[in-house]
């Protein structure tokens, strides 16, 4: 069986069950962000049961992005959650160079299935659950050209705003981080701690704090939302995090843009950073917008 490095993996997108996609993306694109691909009809990833209606978007140049996926969902298992959870982050996806021999390795490794191994036209993929019961969805592109694309790296906006990766709110935080650098590879760069509080700043093998900074970060449940949040639906993928060279304008442009406010820019005692809360318009679901952070690399050398 192969080992996580040996399955070469890295942080994707975070995915948004939306049943407003054209609507709700318009506040991202006010806000610095652009498509990076819209896949729907019978293009893409088509099954037995339906097609895709998903909108790729970027921000600031960084490869981690967020994918807004929209019913009629394709699989029963994805309506259910829908009937569930309603709007909300979906999943992670990571890439991988072998997705048959990584779903070996995760269900060997206490992840329980979603979704089948499955070969679509561009890429072979399946879903499951983390010990926790969050999703992870893994894909390895099998087409030539089919990538969801990228934009170059450079913060966007006079604000200088960059999406970076992804929070998750852990039942067990010491855990969670063990089992995701021991099973998905990531590497710890940073932990913060105190007496009621752990977080833990993760990152893929690609990890370079000039010029790629994919951030996962796994933690307990600090703010009030959070905790009501995970007492309602248990462990959960919590927010995305940006980046802004000034949090202040970003905030600004952010409210302008058609985000809601949940917290003002202000320093938080844990990490230090100047922090802002917002809610995001696809069911608002939280974003995290820090001052830039970018820990130094313990496993790779910065240009
Ligand atoms: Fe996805």
């Amino acid at each position: 069986m192969k080992t996580a490095p040996d399955l070469d993996y890295s942080l994707h997108h975070l995915c948004i069950y939306d049943d407003n996609p054209r609507d709700n993306m318009f506040p991202y694109l006010r806000w610095h962000h652009g498509i990076t691909n819209f896949f729907s009809g019978s293009v893409f990833h088509v099954t037995e049961e339906g097609h895709s209606d998903y909108t790729f978007l970027g921000c600031g140049g960084h490869a981690y992005q967020i994918q807004i996926e929209a019913p009629p969902f394709q699989f029963e298992y994805e309506r259910n959650w829908w009937a569930d959870h309603g709007h909300g982050y979906n999943h992670i996806c990571w890439l991988t160079s072998d997705a048959r021999a990584s779903m070996d390795h995760l269900l060997a490794n206490s992840a329980t299935e979603v979704m089948p191994f499955e070969k679509f036209p561009t890429y072979d993929g399946f879903v499951v659950h983390d010990p926790e019961g969050r999703w992870i969805e893994i894909m390895e592109y099998t087409d030539d050209t089919f990538r969801v694309q990228e934009f170059t790296h450079a913060p966007s906006g006079e604000c200088g705003l960059e999406m970076v990766g992804n929070g998750e709110i852990c039942k067990d935080v010491e855990a969670m981080s063990k089992w995701y650098q021991d099973i998905l590879d990531l590497r710890v760069l940073e932990e913060f701690k105190d007496a009621d509080n752990h977080v833990v700043v993760m990152s893929d093998k690609n990890y370079d704090p000039v010029q790629g900074r994919s951030l996962f970060i796994l933690q307990n449940a600090r703010q009030d939302f959070e905790k009501e949040h995970m007492a309602e639906h248990g462990p959960y993928i919590s927010s995305i995090i940006y980046q802004a060279k000034n949090v202040t304008r970003a905030y600004e442009d952010a409210i302008w843009a058609g985000m809601l406010a949940l917290q003002k820019p202000q320093r938080d005692s844990l990490t230090g950073l100047v922090t802002a809360y917002l809610k995001e318009p696809c069911g608002g679901n939280a974003i995290m917008l820090t001052e830039r952070y970018a820990p130094a690399a313990h496993t790779v050398i910065a240009a």
